[in-house]
C-alpha cells in the first residue's frame, strides 16, 4: 500500500507524467532511448497504481492514456476548422514539368524554392491543439467534415499529448492545428500477421487498409497494441508567426512532432527530379509505404498568390511512383483447401522479376475476381507490385492472347475431394462442404488443434500430421489419443526416440488449460480472446456445449455470428463425439479450481450491493464481486460505487440511489467492468 500523502501523490504523479512524456519522446521520435523497456515499465506502473488510487489527481494528458482502454461506441462527426483538401496527382515528368510552367507564370516569374516530401500512404489525421495540449483528433471524412477519433489517436506514442516547451523548442501557437499521415509501420504490420497466422485468423491485407481499421476499433487498448505511428506535414491557424513551409515544419518538430528529416528544401525542377529518383530506389528501404512525393511552394506569401482550386492548393503537388508492373504467362490456377474449407484460387505464374523478388504465384482472391479478369487459357497476364505486401493480377495482356483460347471457369468441385463446391448468399468465398472428409480440411483441423497455441504438441509437425493421416492412423484430433508407439514405428523417417517423443508430446497435453482445449477444437471464429471469454463466462465445456443462444450472446465479445456458429458445431454428433472422446482421454473440460478461485483486484476499493434476481444466483454474484477484490454490502449508501440491478429489484434501492448517484448497472455491465479491468 502506499503511504503518500495527497500532496506527495500529486507530485509524483506530474513528475511521473512529464518524465515518461519525455521518455516517449526520446523512443519514439529520435529513436535514441536513455532508458530500457523494462524500466519504463516499471515507471508506468507506478504511475497506474498512484492513478487508481487517485484518479481525481490523473492529468488530462497522461502517459498512462497510451496504453488505451477508452471505448468508444460511437464516433462523433465534426466539421473541420479549416477544410481538409487533397492534391492532384502528376504521373510523370511531362506533368510535373506543365505544374512547375504554372507556378512560374503565376509567381511573375519571382523566384521561389520547393519543399520536397514523401507521400506517406497512410490515413490522414488532423490534430488540434489549445495551449500546447492535444484537443481533437479527426479524420478527413469528406473534407469537410470527419469522424472524432482522440481516444484512439492518443494510444499513438508519436503523437505528443502535450507539447515540448523545453529550453531547445521554439515557442508554440496557443491555437493551432497540424496534420499528418498516421501508419502501420511494416514492423507492426508483419507481427500482427504472424500473431493472426498462429491463430488461424484472416491476415491483414495491406498496411494502409489496415491503419484505417485500427482507428475505427471502439477498443482503444487494441489501437494501441496494433503499434501505429503518424507523421506530420502542414502546420495550420490564425497569423502563423512563420514566413515558410519548411520554417513551420522545424518548428513542429522541435515542439516533439515526429517530422521526417529526410524533407528537402530545393530550388528548381532539377532537384524535384533528383528528389524522386533517389526516393523511387531509397523507398523500398523504408519501413512504411510511400507511395509518391509531395511538392510544395516553401513561402507562405507565395503560396497565398498561387491560392486553391475547389479541391486541391495550386501551391502544391503529388507525384505518384509507377507500380512496378511485368507480364508474364499464367500457366494454371490452382486452388487451395483451408482448415475450413475456405477455397483461395491461385494463380500460377511462369517466375518473373518484380520489385526485387521473384514471383511465381498470385492470390486471385475469389471467383468474381476471375470473373472481372476474364482470363483465358495461356494468358499472359500484367503483375503490379504496389502498395500491396502480396503481387497483384490486375489484368491480361490483351495482343498476347492466342485468338480463340477457352475462358477459364472457376472450378466447380473441391480439387482435393471432388464435392461440389458451395457459396453462401453474400459472400465472396466457396467451401468445400466435406469437412468430414476433405483431406486437407482433416489434416488442416488436426494441425490446428496441435498448435503452439492450442495443444502445443510441439513434436508433431504438420508433415508428420500428414504422413500419419496418409497411412490411415488418424482422421481426426481424437484419434491422437490412441496411437501406439508400435504403429509409428514402421513409418518411414520414424526413429524410436522420435515416436517416443511424440507419444509423450500427446500424452503430455491432458494438462493444457481448458480455454485452449476450446479453441483447439476449431470451432469456426473462435479465435484465443473469444475461448477465453467463453471459458470464463461459461466455465466448462458442457454448459458451452448446452448453452442457448441467448446464454452465448451474453458471454462479453460473442455475438450473432459467434453465437450460431457454437450451435452449429455442437448440433453435430460427429463434433460431440470427438469431444466426448477428447475428455475421455483426460483433456480439461473446464476452468481449474485455482482459475476458477483466483482473485484479481479489479475491482479494488469499489463497493457494491446487489439486488433483484440474475442469471447467476446471489451468493454467484457476490463471490465474483469478492473474487475481484470488490466489497459487496447489503445497503446503499454514499460508499456505494454500483448498484447491480436484477429483475424485480427493490423500488426503494434504485430511488435511494437516484437520489445519491449511484450508478445503476446490469449483470452484464458487471462483467464487462470485470473484464475491461477497469
Ligand atoms: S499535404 C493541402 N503532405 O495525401 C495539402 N499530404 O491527396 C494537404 N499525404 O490527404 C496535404 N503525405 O493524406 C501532404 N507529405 C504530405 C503527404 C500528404 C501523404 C496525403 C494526405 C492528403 C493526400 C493528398
Amino acid at each position: 500500500m502506499n503511504t503518500l500523502t495527497k500532496e506527495q501523490a500529486a507530485a509524483r504523479i506530474s513528475q511521473l507524467s512529464r518524465e515518461l512524456d519525455e521518455h516517449n519522446r526520446l523512443y519514439y521520435i529520435e529513436a535514441a532511448p536513455v532508458i530500457s523497456d523494462f524500466e519504463f515499465d516499471a515507471l508506468l506502473k507506478e504511475l497506474e497504481t498512484l492513478e487508481k488510487e487517485h484518479p481525481e489527481l490523473r492529468l488530462p494528458d497522461s502517459p498512462t492514456l497510451r496504453v488505451g482502454g477508452g471505448i468508444t461506441k460511437e464516433f462523433q462527426t465534426v466539421k473541420h476548422r479549416y477544410p481538409m483538401l487533397s492534391l492532384s496527382n502528376t504521373y510523370n515528368e511531362e506533368e510535373l514539368e506543365e505544374f512547375d510552367a504554372r507556378v512560374r507564370k503565376l509567381l511573375g516569374d519571382e523566384p521561389f524554392e520547393y519543399v520536397c516530401e514523401l507521400k506517406y500512404d497512410g490515413v490522414a489525421i488532423g490534430l488540434h491543439y489549445k495551449d500546447g495540449l492535444l484537443q481533437q483528433a479527426l479524420t478527413r471524412g469528406d473534407g469537410v467534415q470527419g469522424d472524432d477519433i482522440t481516444t484512439n489517436a492518443k494510444t499513438i506514442r508519436s503523437i505528443p499529448l502535450r507539447l515540448n516547451s523545453g529550453k531547445n523548442a521554439i515557442p508554440f501557437p496557443a491555437d493551432f492545428e497540424i496534420r499528418g499521415e498516421v501508419y502501420m509501420p511494416h514492423k507492426s504490420f508483419n507481427r500482427i500477421n504472424q500473431e493472426k497466422a498462429a491463430a488461424g485468423e484472416a491476415l491483414l491485407a495491406n498496411p494502409r487498409n489496415s491503419t484505417a481499421g485500427t482507428l475505427k476499433m471502439q477498443d482503444s487498448a487494441v489501437v494501441a497494441s496494433r503499434q501505429l505511428d503518424c507523421f506530420l506535414y502542414f502546420v495550420l491557424g490564425e497569423n502563423l508567426p512563420y514566413k515558410t513551409h519548411f520554417e513551420s515544419l522545424e518548428a513542429a518538430r522541435s515542439w516533439g512532432f515526429k517530422v521526417p528529416d529526410f524533407t528537402e528544401l530545393v530550388s528548381g525542377l532539377d532537384g524535384v527530379k533528383a528528389f524522386i529518383a533517389k526516393w523511387d530506389v531509397e523507398r523500398r528501404n523504408l519501413d512504411f509505404d510511400t507511395d509518391g512525393v509531395v511538392i510544395k511552394v516553401n513561402s507562405y506569401a507565395q503560396q497565398q498568390t498561387l491560392g486553391f482550386t475547389a479541391k486541391s492548393p495550386r501551391w502544391a503537388i503529388a507525384y505518384k511512383f509507377k507500380a512496378e508492373r511485368v507480364s508474364t504467362k499464367l500457366n494454371e490456377i490452382t486452388y487451395q483447401v483451408g482448415r475450413t474449407g475456405a477455397i483461395t484460387p491461385v494463380a500460377n505464374l511462369t517466375p518473373v522479376l518484380l520489385a526485387g523478388t521473384t514471383v511465381k504465384r498470385a492470390s486471385l482472391h475469389n471467383a468474381d475476381i476471375i470473373e472481372k479478369l476474364d482470363l483465358h487459357e495461356g494468358d499472359y497476364v500484367f503483375v503490379e507490385k504496389g502498395g500491396e505486401i502480396i503481387p497483384k493480377i490486375i489484368g491480361v495482356d490483351l495482343p498476347k492472347r492466342t485468338a480463340g483460347s477457352a475462358k477459364l471457369l472457376y472450378t466447380a468441385v473441391c480439387p482435393e475431394c471432388g464435392t461440389a463446391l458451395e457459396r453462401k448468399e453474400g459472400e465472396a468465398l466457396h467451401y468445400c462442404p466435406n469437412d468430414a472428409g476433405c483431406p486437407p480440411q482433416l489434416v488442416g483441423k488436426i494441425a490446428h488443434f496441435v498448435g503452439r497455441r492450442a495443444m502445443n504438441i510441439e513434436s508433431l509437425g504438420e508433415e508428420t500430421i500428414e504422413q500419419f493421416f496418409r497411412n490411415g492412423l488418424i482422421r481426426n484430433y481424437a484419434d491422437l489419443y490412441d496411437l501406439k508407439k508400435e504403429q509409428l514405428l514402421p513409418l518411414e523417417r520414424m526413429a524410436e526416440k522420435s515416436a517416443q517423443n511424440i507419444i509423450d508430446g500427446i500424452a503430455g497435453s491432458v494438462k493444457i488449460p481448458f480455454e485452449r482445449v476450446l479453441f483447439a477444437i476449431g470451432i469456426r471464429h473462435i479465435g484465443e480472446t473469444t475461448a477465453k471469454k467463453l471459458a470464463q463466462g461459461l466455465h466448462t465445456m458442457e454448459r458451452i456445449r448446452t448453452a442457448t443462444r441467448e446464454e452465448l450472446l451474453e458471454v462479453p465479445e460473442v455475438g450473432e455470428i459467434i453465437a450460431d456458429s457454437i450451435i452449429a458445431f455442437f448440433a453435430s454428433p460427429e463434433n460431440i463425439l470427438l469431444v466426448d472422446r477428447l475428455k475421455a482421454a483426460g483433456l480439461q473440460m473446464e476452468l481449474s479450481e485455482e482459475q476458477l478461485t483466483s482473485k484479481t483486484e479489479k475491482l479494488k476499493g469499489l463497493t457494491f450491493v446487489v439486488s433483484g434476481v440474475f442469471n447467476r444466483s446471489r451468493d454467484e454474484m457476490k463471490n465474483l464481486i469478492e473474487q475481484n477484490g470488490g466489497k459487496s454490502s447489503g445497503s446503499v449508501s454514499g460508499k456505494t460505487a454500483y448498484l447491480v440491478a436484477g429483475e424485480n429489484m427493490g423500488p426503494e434501492k434504485r430511488a435511494k440511489a437516484e437520489k445519491l448517484g449511484v450508478k445503476i448497472i446490469s449483470e452484464e455491465d458487471l462483467l464487462q467492468l470485470i473484464a475491461a479491468g477497469e
